[in-house]
Formats: C-alpha cells, sequence, structure tokens
C-alpha cells in the first residue's frame, strides 16, 4: 500500500530524513518511535507531501503509483491523512459542517457530485454511533475551546468520515491525557481494516498498551534503526532511547 524507498528530506539545505525504507501494508498498524527530534513528524509531514520540505533522495509509493508530483491535496483525496498536530479554529463553522464540505471538496476531485444529504446524514450518524461522539459536539464550532480530549474525538471523527487508505497519527503530545489517549486507541482500533493501514507516530510507549502495532520502527537521527514487533516497543520502555544511541554509534 505504501513504500518508501531511501527517502531522504531536507528543510532549508538542512538534512533531515536520511535514508528511510519503510513498507505497510493494508490491515497493518505500524508505530514509529524515537526520541525528539528524530524526524518522526518531518516524515508524517512528507508522506503527506508538506512542501516545506524538499525530497532530494528516493521515493513514496501509494499503491504502487509513485507520489512525487502529487500535491498534498491529492494525496488526501488519493487516501493519505494526516492527523493536525495544531488544528485550527474556526469559528461559526460546526464540526459537521466542516466535515461536509471536506468530504464534498475530496468527492469532487474524483469527480462525483456531492453526496446527498440523506447519505451524508446516515454516514454521520453512522460513524458518531460507532465512535460514541454524541450530537451536542458534532454542532460544535470547530476546535473552539476544545479540550485535548475533544480535539482527538475531532481528528479520529474527521479519521472515521473520510475513510483514508493510509493514516498517520503523529501523537507528538507529551500532554495527551489518559482520556485523550481512550479516545485515539479506541478509534484506530475500531476503524482499522484489512483495507487500510494505520502509522502511529508516538514519543512514548503508553499508546501501544491500547493500540497494538504489528510493527515498531525506531528512528534516530533521521534513520530508521531498529524495527520489530511490538515487544521492541516494551524493550524501549524499559532501557530508555539511549540504548539505542549507543548500539548505532557501534
Ligand atoms: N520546518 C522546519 N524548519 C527547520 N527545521 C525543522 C523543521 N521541521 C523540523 N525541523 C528539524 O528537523 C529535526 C526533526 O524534527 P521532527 O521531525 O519534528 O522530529 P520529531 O517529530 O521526531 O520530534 C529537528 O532537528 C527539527 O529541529
Ligand atoms: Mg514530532
Amino acid at each position: 500500500m505504501l513504500k518508501i524507498k531511501d527517502l531522504h528530506a531536507s528543510v532549508d539545505d538542512k538534512e533531515i530524513l536520511r535514508g528511510i525504507n519503510l513498507e505497510i501494508k493494508a490491515g497493518e498498524v505500524h508505530a514509529i518511535m524515537g526520541p525528539n527530534g528524530s524526524g518522526k513528524s518531518t516524515l508524517a509531514s512528507v508522506i503527506a507531501g508538506n512542501e516545506r520540505f524538499e525530497v532530494t533522495q528516493g521515493s513514496i509509493e501509494l499503491s504502487g503509483e509513485d507520489l512525487e508530483e502529487v500535491s498534498p491535496e491529492e494525496r488526501a483525496h488519493k487516501g493519505v491523512f494526516l492527523s493536525f498536530q495544531y488544528p485550527v479554529e474556526i469559528p461559526g463553522v460546526s464540526v459537521t459542517n466542516f466535515m461536509k464540505t471536506a468530504i464534498n471538496e475530496s468527492r469532487k476531485a474524483r469527480g462525483l457530485e456531492d453526496m446527498p444529504a440523506k447519505d451524508m446524514l446516515k454516514l454521520i450518524r453512522e460513524k458518531s454511533e460507532l465512535l460514541e461522539i454524541d450530537r451536542k459536539f458534532l454542532s460544535r464550532s470547530l476546535n473552539e475551546g476544545f479540550s485535548g480530549g475533544e480535539k482527538k474525538r475531532n481528528e479520529i471523527f474527521q479519521m472515521a468520515m473520510l475513510e483514508p487508505k493510509v493514516a498517520i497519527l503523529d501523537e507528538t503530545d507529551s500532554g495527551l491525557d489518559i482520556d485523550a489517549l481512550r479516545i485515539v486507541a479506541s478509534g484506530v482500533n475500531k476503524l482499522k481494516s484489512k483495507d487500510n493501514a494505520v502509522i502511529l507516530i508516538t514519543h512514548y510507549q503508553r499508546l501501544l498498551e491500547y493500540i497494538v502495532p504489528d510493527f515498531v520502527h525506531v528512528l534516530h537521527n533521521g534513520k530508521i534503526v531498529k524495527s520489530g514487533g511490538k515487544e521492541l516497543a516494551l524493550e524501549l520502555e524499559e532501557k530508555g532511547y539511549d540504548w539505542l544511541k549507543q548500539e548505532t554509534a557501534v
């Protein structure tokens, strides 16, 4: 589904990603861990096509298509979803209306008509029930005065509605409280299927107690220095990142 080969990326001529290889198949959950500044968020941005970063070498393929010339918007329409680290507040635009617009934009880009209102309502009802999101929340202004947990709820709702092929969740926020953590975890667990893949970026092992990844990769200095199964996360928790720094220095 997503194939990353020897990916190098820079910002302002500073190389941040230094040869990433990663293959993600449908149905898989991959966790990307690593110390602060190792390039986790950069990797997420580069996959999503953020033009702030320059890909200097290597490639990213989505379902066999090279994404090099594909704009961030088109990538989103093709099924790449990146959660926003710092969501914008849009006063006067409800969670629901924002979502309706996003869905219809995406349909338009694929040459489809707007989704009939009846179908839209049905979809909203289905997804909000699945995620146990109440009506009141859906009519609130986007991100206005949202708590950490509510921001996460909104993010997961967006993911549910857009049904991405590859969802990238960048959980950098060390302030993620237990409530927010549970919302993300239960959302991801309910939304993952054999047809989609999830990349879960997290600094902490905690989230992985709730979402069991199929693979764990550790990023350090812009490279994946170790990959393994879910037990790798536990090992990291136990030994800390210094353990890897020592290993990789040799
Ligand atoms: N927009 C940017 N401009 C300049 N440097 C950046 C930018 N984004 C990231 N970096 C640098 O790239 C490195 C990796 O950052 P980041 O990808 O945010 O790491 P992580 O998410 O693993 O903490 C850091 O040294 C950071 O300072
Ligand atoms: Mg980050």
